[in-house]
């Protein structure tokens, strides 16, 4: 599926400053704010203060059970949940470079039905620019990564079901196998 993100959005910086933001001595810079966004200049870092944010999630990994058949719950130096038998493993940064593309304006997003080529890394989310389209201009983005599972048969991404009484339930059972009662 295709989306358009609004650009008239009163949440955009232009809405407010404007397309020319800079005073005289540095209107220079206004030559550039029509193939580089206002972020790319103004967030050269994402995570500062030394608050961790999200990078990497693994759920192959999850369902790991203590001695006692417990889950189990592992933080890393900075106290942040790096291990979670719920969920698999998280990879924190801080003080994170973007990743820079061209963007302009359109999204793709994959929903339950999407078909996926399990051969190559899936963007889940995927954006749409050139730099010779004359719509785009140089976005910062955050990439998160995972590893998730998928349905082999129909080569769709899965929904886990997690929560629940029943046996299928991930986070009651910690078994991927048990049948759940959709099954
Ligand atoms: C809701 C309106 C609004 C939006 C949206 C907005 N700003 Fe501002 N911004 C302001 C106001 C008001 C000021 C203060 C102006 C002043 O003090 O003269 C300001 C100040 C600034 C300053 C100067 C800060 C300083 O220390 O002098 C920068 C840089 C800035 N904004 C960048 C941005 C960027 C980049 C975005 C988009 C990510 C953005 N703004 C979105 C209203 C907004
Ligand atoms: C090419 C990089 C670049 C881009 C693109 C850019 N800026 Fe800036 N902006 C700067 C720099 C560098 C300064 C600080 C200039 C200084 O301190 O003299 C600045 C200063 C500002 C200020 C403070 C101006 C003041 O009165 O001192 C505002 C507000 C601002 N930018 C808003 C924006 C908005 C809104 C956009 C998008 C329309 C934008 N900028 C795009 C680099 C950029």
């Amino acid at each position: 599926m295709r989306g358009k993100v609004e650009t008239s959005n009163p949440a955009t910086c232009e809405a407010c400053h404007g397309n020319a933001p800079h005073p005289l001595k540095d209107a220079k810079l206004n030559d550039h704010t029509n193939k580089l966004a206002c972020q790319t200049c103004h967030i050269p870092q994402f995570a500062r203060g030394n608050i961790g944010t999200k990078m990497v999630w693994d759920w192959s990994t999850a369902g790991k059970l203590d001695k006692d058949g417990k889950p189990i719950i592992i933080k890393d130096s900075a106290g942040r949940v790096s291990y979670d038998s719920k969920k698999g493993d998280f990879r924190y940064e801080t003080h994170v470079i973007p990743d820079y593309i061209w963007f302009n304006g359109t999204v793709n997003y994959t929903l339950r039905d999407t078909k996926l080529n399990p051969d190559q890394v899936v963007k889940i989310n995927s954006f749409e620019g050139s730099p010779t389209d004359g719509k785009s201009k140089v976005w910062p983005i955050k990439v998160f990564r995972g590893k998730q599972p998928y349905d082999k048969a129909t080569s769709t991404l899965l929904i886990p079901h997690t929560y629940g009484p029943d046996e299928g339930a991930f986070w009651s059972y910690f078994n991927w196998r048990s049948r759940s009662p959709r099954a």
